[in-house]
């Protein structure tokens, strides 16, 4: 592999080698079976099509896939749908309106039970008071939310009208939200006034007042009430949620849209400090997003209670919250809070309470309730649990087996579903009715995606052979681009294996003996620290913005809770205060202002130089040997290989971690 995998070795990852069948009762009812790949197989385009017709269109397509324009994809060419009635009214047309669409639970306890008739009047009402906005089709609206139903009813609102929604993350910090607005051109932002973590409020409207003070092309800035927080107030700008949204009439038409409107963007790291506004459509998107639920989760909407644990922040919330799983009639668990509060149970609680049948989490997750002890899931119910599933990073075997055997009772299959914001849904994964699943290895390719590894050359490796991971064929809810930058997007993901039009995914990968895909992490400078991923450049950028930062170099070392922890090595300007604790500190209380807590770095390193080239870039391999407590590599590039004995004796002495 290149010097640049960041990912396990993958000798950690091959420690288990028993498979699990599925059991005969499992196979027996799943909605998946093995013809559904030689469905694919057979005609990919037919069978999308078909996947597409369990969707309700307006108008028929009349071409599944233009690729003529590649790497832009157009597919469903000419047909229209409305998502957000694919995902609410037609639920409530087929006679499902009282069926419990949303248990909402709220953090520090109250709960709100949303049906489909209840789900139904929201959106509607929510899209009445986008209308009077004055918000037209097209339009971007910026959605800065903690996890409350509002969320989800301003997301499908957006659908509903043909707006493009941008949803931040609402651990990111001012200045992102800022120029995520900025590129977007938003022209509203929906928020709330604070919201709830680890037990306290915490205001939240107070990023907005600071980040549109300098984005002009917001008009209105519309907040509900969650924590009754005071907050500031700009008159004619700011607009309670209770007096616009709550007066409207809960009855709105829908429009039926072109399968290609842009749907949302949703921004992602890339390597350079700038992030990436991937975009996405509609017919395609809501086509492979409802698939792959319902197939790799078994979704039974008359009888299971479906938990996805993200926020709606990231991808995973847009497809396996909201989009995926509405549009096949769930009856699903949002929980507004984090895993431990009040107590560290509360995940299994939540699981007993409502009867959870099929939970979706992250590998970090499940190495944090690894080390609070199997003895908290013990004493609860969980017996209600029939598939489980994890994404966000490679899952190791141990976690993967301790998942297994202490939240799925032995019993239940576990999906370990790769795919990324630009993919838009599933590509490698499981079905959990037909394959024996391995413990560690996402496997293989969903019946109509195709995915390979490849060498350097492009060159498919062989059983047992390491490289790149690479799409060599278009897929309905692929990125239709960068917002605004076509060069950036082709740039970005097709010019790397440009001569076979393959896409990189950016990610290391492995097959083995029977050609079984395991991902080995990211191979650019991309880290996944809690399955979010963060640039390296972003985070040198942040410290580089401090006063007394001369020079920084990040990068992504080997934790055994995130899977990766943001370790920075930092030259203080001449002029600074020598790089004790509160210089630490401050500046990786910078990075969390400049970024997001999620960006903070685990440790801070002051040292007197960086290992270069002599062509002066960065050798982070050597950083990563020294964060990783490896013994230090080839130096022989090095411009000066004395500043790696520099760097490791100010380390002994200057290392700072808290
Ligand atoms: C990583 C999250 C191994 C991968 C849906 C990818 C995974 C990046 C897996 C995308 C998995 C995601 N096994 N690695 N099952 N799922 N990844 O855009 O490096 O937040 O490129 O999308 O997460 O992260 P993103």
């Amino acid at each position: 592999m290149t010097e640049q995998s960041q990912g396990p070795a993958l000798d950690n990852l091959l420690t288990e080698s028993r498979t699990f069948p599925p059991s005969d009762e499992f196979a027996a009812a799943a909605n998946a079976g093995p013809d559904l790949y030689a469905a694919a197989e057979a005609d990919r385009e037919a069978f999308w099509a078909k996947q597409a017709e369990r969707l309700h269109w307006d108008s028929k397509w009349d071409q599944v896939l233009d690729w003529s324009d590649a790497p832009f994809a157009k597919w469903f060419v000419g047909g229209k749908l409305n998502v957000a009635y694919n995902c609410v009214d037609r639920h409530v047309e087929s006679g499902h309106g009282e069926q419990i669409a949303i248990h909402w639970e709220g953090e520090p306890g109250d709960t709100r039970t949303i049906t489909y008739a209840n789900l139904l009047a929201e959106v509607s009402k929510t899209a009445n008071a986008l209308t009077e906005l004055g918000l037209q089709a097209g339009d971007r609206v910026a959605i800065y939310m903690p996890m409350i139903p509002e969320a989800i009813f301003s997301m499908l609102a957006c659908a509903r009208l043909g707006l493009t929604h941008s949803v931040v993350f609402g651990g990111f910090s001012a200045e992102a939200l800022r120029s995520r607005i900025e590129d977007a051109s938003a022209k509203l932002v929906i928020t709330t006034d604070g919201q709830y973590r680890r037990g306290k409020p915490a205001a939240l409207k107070p990023a907005v007042d600071e980040a549109v003070a300098q984005t002009p092309t917001i008009e209105h800035v519309l907040v509900v009430k969650r924590t009754d927080t005071e907050v500031a107030w700009t008159e004619g700008r700011d607009i309670w949620w209770s007096d616009l949204v709550d007066k409207q009439s809960d009855q709105h038409t829908p429009e039926a849209f072109d399968s290609e409107h842009p749907l949302y963007i949703l921004y992602t790291s890339g390597t350079t400090g700038k992030p990436k506004g991937i975009l996405h459509t509609s017919g395609g998107y809501l086509t492979q997003a409802s698939y792959t639920h319902f197939n790799v989760f078994d979704l039974k909407p008359d009888t299971d209670v479906y938990w996805c644990t993200a926020d709606i922040g990231w991808v995973t919330g847009h497809s396996y919250i909201v989009y995926g799983p509405l549009s096949n009639r769930v009856t699903q668990v949002v929980y507004e809070g984090t895993p431990n509060t009040p107590h560290e149970g509360r995940h299994w609680e939540i699981v007993q309470k409502y009867g959870v049948s099929i939970y979706y989490t992250a590998p970090t997750l499940i190495r944090t309730f690894m080390k609070w002890g199997k003895d908290i899931p013990a004493k609860y119910d969980l017996s209600s649990l029939r598939v489980l599933g994890s994404v966000g990073e490679p899952i190791n075997p141990e976690a993967w087996i301790w998942y297994r055997e202490n939240i799925g009772a032995n019993r239940t299959p576990i999906v370990d579903t790769w795919w990324q914001t630009e993919t838009g849904a599933i590509m490698i994964s499981p079905l959990p009715g037909v394959t024996s699943t391995k413990p560690g290895s996402a496997q293989r390719a969903l019946p109509g995606v195709s995915a390979k590894v490849v060498d350097d050359q492009g060159k498919e490796v062989p059983h047992g052979g390491g490289g790149y991971l690479v799409l060599d064929k278009p897929w309905p809810s692929m990125l239709r681009g960068i917002w605004g930058d076509n060069d950036r997007y082709r740039d970005t993901y097709w010019s790397r294996f440009a001569d076979q039009g393959f896409y990189f995914a950016g990610d290391g990968a492995k097959y083995d003996n029977d050609g079984d895909i395991w991902l080995l992490g990211r191979v650019d400078d991309v880290m996944n620290v809690s399955g979010h991923r963060i640039s390296t450049t972003e985070v040198e950028s942040a410290l580089v913005s401090h006063p007394t930062v001369a020079e920084a170099a990040v990068v992504g070392a080997t934790d055994p809770t995130t899977g990766q922890g943001i370790v920075a090595f930092v030259i203080l300007r001449g002029d600074a205060v020598d790089g004790g604790a509160d210089a630490v500190k401050a500046l990786r209380d910078h990075v969390a202002k400049e970024i997001g807590p999620i960006a903070k770095p685990r440790q801070v390193m002051v040292v007197p130089e960086l290992p270069k080239t002599r062509s002066g870039k960065i050798m982070r391999r050597l950083l990563r040997d020294v964060a990783e407590n490896r013994s230090i590599g080839d130096v022989t590039t090095l411009a000066d290989s004395s500043v790696m004995d520099m760097i490791s004796q100010g380390l002994n002495k200057g290392g700072s971690e808290d």
